[in-house]
């Protein structure tokens, strides 16, 4: 089967080079900027995909919400199976575009999108129809995994740290999505959707790895805890949960052997017990080959099935104890149940407390001009 290619970036070359090696498919057209049409397989329009009938599959690695989603309707609508590594697009128009796959007979997938070669959704799929998922969640970016692993294992300074995981194609365009937890975040929207048929869209609590500073790395370590930036997703009531937050585990956790740009994906299956993925989590061969495994399972596996619905996500059930540094003037706000001052800072640890309440008050605290750092304690 030729499969057309929407993107020449890190992950497109890969796809590229991957399926002129893969048995049974072989590269299509591959759409580039106007401009960009250096080679004859590189074309600039749509059409002379959608319109090609010698095209079955196309691959959708451009990224962005618009025009990839005009893109991805088009060649769904004219019958062409659709793989995709975009959670933005799927976070967004996932279940519109399912729609469109069902109607025309061919097949939405979308594995590289969460995990890089990690095959998470994938099996999340399978799993889901014959077991009951009571948790899912785990270390879903692999830009901040090896951020947080660098300041922690060789004290590197946060701002190169972000440049080398830039230039090793890691993060994505705007980094922003990544340090602050939205790529994780999107990546439990999807699993959410793929093993409870409920795709959370707003309700959510994120934060990210922006506030971190060397002081505070020097400080949990000495008491022997190693920070990961932690997604977490489950059932909630007739909802979901659904949030991001870093989290401080003791060395004895498997989570701490979790470095560089790896994940460590998750779900425990009512039958099946405690499954745990490791892989690449990012960066362009890993991500190609989630690409290509979709497109050699095609028509074998639906990833968001017609029942699933846009819920709001319910996260007022968690709870957690946290680390937290923050500005001396601020303390009283916090449950602490253990604090030391800190310069003109306060550390402690609260006593457990509703995830999104943790959340409004950092939220609050920034708001007013405040500085603040907070991390789950592992339970
Ligand atoms: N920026 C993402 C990450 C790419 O670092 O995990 C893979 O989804």
């Amino acid at each position: 089967m030729k499969v057309a290619i929407l993107g020449f970036g890190t992950v497109g070359v890969g796809v590229y080079e991957m399926l002129e090696k893969c048995p049974g498919l072989e590269p299509g057209p591959v759409l580039v900027r106007k401009g960009k049409e250096d080679k004859p397989f590189k074309v600039s329009s749509i059409e002379q995909i959608v319109n090609d009938p010698e095209v079955g599959a196309v691959a959708e690695v451009m990224g962005g919400i618009e025009p990839a989603n005009s893109y991805v309707a088009a060649a769904l609508k004219a019958g062409k199976h659709v793989v995709t590594s975009n959670k933005a697009l799927v976070a967004a128009h996932g279940i519109e575009l399912a729609e469109l796959a069902r109607a025309s007979g061919v097949s939405f997938l979308f594995s590289a999108a969460c995990g890089g070669g990690v095959p998470f959704l994938h099996n999340l799929a399978i799993a889901a129809q014959s077991d009951e998922i009571l948790f899912l969640g785990g270390i879903l970016n692999g830009t901040t995994n090896f951020m947080l692993d660098a300041m922690q294992s060789e004290g590197k300074d946060y701002g190169d740290v972000l440049k080398q995981a830039q230039a090793l194609g890691y993060a994505e365009a705007d980094p922003t999505a990544d340090v602050s937890g939205l790529d994780a975040l999107r990546k439990i929207m999807l699993a959410c959707a793929v093993a409870y048929n409920k795709l959370p869209v707003d309700g959510f609590s994120r934060e990210g790895i922006e506030s971190i500073t060397a002081a505070d790395v020097a400080d949990f370590q000495a008491k022997g805890l190693t920070c990961r930036l932690i997604t977490s997703g489950g059932p909630a009531g007739e909802s979901v949960y659904a949030y991001v937050e870093p989290v401080l585990f003791p060395a004895s956790s498997p989570e701490c052997s979790v470095v560089k740009n790896f994940n460590m994906a998750k779900y425990n299956g009512q039958n099946a017990g405690a499954i745990v993925l490791m892989g690449q989590g990012a960066g362009r061969y890993p991500t190609a080959s989630a690409v290509v495994r979709d497109l050699c399972g095609l028509g074998s596996l639906e990833m968001l099935r017609p029942e699933c619905v846009k819920v709001r996500a319910d996260n007022a059930g968690c709870a957690h104890a946290y680390y937290v540094r923050v500005d001396a003037d601020k303390a009283g706000r916090l449950p602490f149940a253990e604090s030391k001052a800190d310069g003109a800072s306060v550390r402690g640890v609260t006593a457990p407390m509703a995830v999104p309440e943790m959340h409004a008050i950092a939220n609050e605290i920034r708001q007013e001009g405040g500085s603040i750092f907070f991390a789950a304690m592992e339970a």
